[in-house]
């Protein structure tokens, strides 16, 4: 059984009461009651983690290494200037694909600067939480 986490940045712990025209208003419980119910059909195993310090999440990245498959990340505003996260992910030699909820390439101009998507396998941006669901689904097909 393929071994999965799932980490989800800053501010993704208010999913349903921030801003919901750009992020839905589905809730973070309702984002993970759907990728556990993905992951019982498929067979897979997840760990699911969410932080608002950026340290945590390098310490959790940190971890995964040598005992996941991949990871899918979505960084929240880290993914717009935290040079820490990238190196983060450069040093586990654990496969990262990230997600966003929204397109990050629309509205402000800050958030088209991505520095972790360097660092990742690929980008899924705009295709709400359906992003981590496809993420889950690349890593099944892998
Ligand atoms: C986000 C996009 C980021 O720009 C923003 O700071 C977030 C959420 C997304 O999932 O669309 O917190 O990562």
């Amino acid at each position: 059984m393929k071994k999965i986490m799932v980490v989800n940045g800053p501010n993704l712990n208010l999913l349903g009461q921030k801003d919901p025209t750009l992020y839905g208003c589905f809730t973070l419980d309702d984002l993970n009651q759907k990728i556990l119910d993905f992951a019982d059909k498929n067979e897979l195993e997840v760990k699911l983690f969410q932080s608002n310090y950026e340290g945590e999440i390098v310490e959790e990245l940190h971890k995964a290494r040598g005992n996941f498959d991949g990871i899918i990340i979505n960084p929240a505003a880290l993914t717009h200037n935290s040079y820490v996260l990238r190196s983060a992910i450069e040093s586990i030699q654990v496969p990262c694909l990230e997600v966003h909820i929204s397109n990050v390439h629309k509205g402000d101009d800050f958030r088209k600067q991505d520095v972790i998507g360097p660092a990742c396998v690929g980008v899924i941006t705009g295709l709400g939480w359906l992003g981590y669901l496809l993420a889950l689904e690349y890593f099944l097909k892998l």
